[in-house]
């Protein structure tokens, strides 16, 4: 009987963790880089709320690709991408699409160049030139 209520109540214990840790709010370390992102986050969604009244946001690559296309009608259609990287979104893309081509560019030497306002470097997403595996209607 002790051990079946001791074991009872671990699970309880065990579930009640668990739901606390999907719910659980972590607020940011109250430091510099965390206020100054917060402070750019707030100006960022002021100035959308002024100036881009009808854009429509999307939460995620794979959401926006898909509001993206079902804009289209796709006979004769050439679909490239410029930036092809380990060919996350050219993948996503060909299998949504899997009658069309979609041609992927990419050196896979990474930037050649610092891209400003990050710390992506010069060579950043380098995969020695090698490309990566992709769907069958991909040409890269
Ligand atoms: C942000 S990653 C692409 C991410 C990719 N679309 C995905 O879904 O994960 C940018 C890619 O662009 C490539 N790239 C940037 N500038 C380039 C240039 N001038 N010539 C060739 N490749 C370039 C980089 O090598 C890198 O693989």
């Amino acid at each position: 009987m002790f051990i079946a209520g001791s074991i009872r109540r671990l699970i309880s214990l065990f579930n009640q963790q668990r739901n606390k840790k999907k719910t659980l709010y972590i607020p940011p370390k109250p430091n510099l880089h965390n206020l100054l992102v917060l402070r750019s986050l707030e100006d960022t969604a002021s100035f959308v709320e002024k100036y881009l009244g009808n854009a429509v946001y999307r939460p995620s690559r794979e959401t926006f690709i898909r509001s993206v296309l079902s804009q289209f009608s796709f006979e004769n259609l050439v679909i490239c991408e410029f930036g092809v990287y380990k060919a996350r979104s050219t993948n996503y893309l060909a299998k949504l699409l899997p009658h069309c081509t979609i041609h992927g560019f990419d050196s896979f030497f990474g930037l050649p160049k610092k891209w400003s306002g990050n710390d992506q470097d010069q060579g950043y997403f380098n995969l020695n030139g090698k490309p990566p595996i992709v769907e069958k209607n991909v040409k890269l």
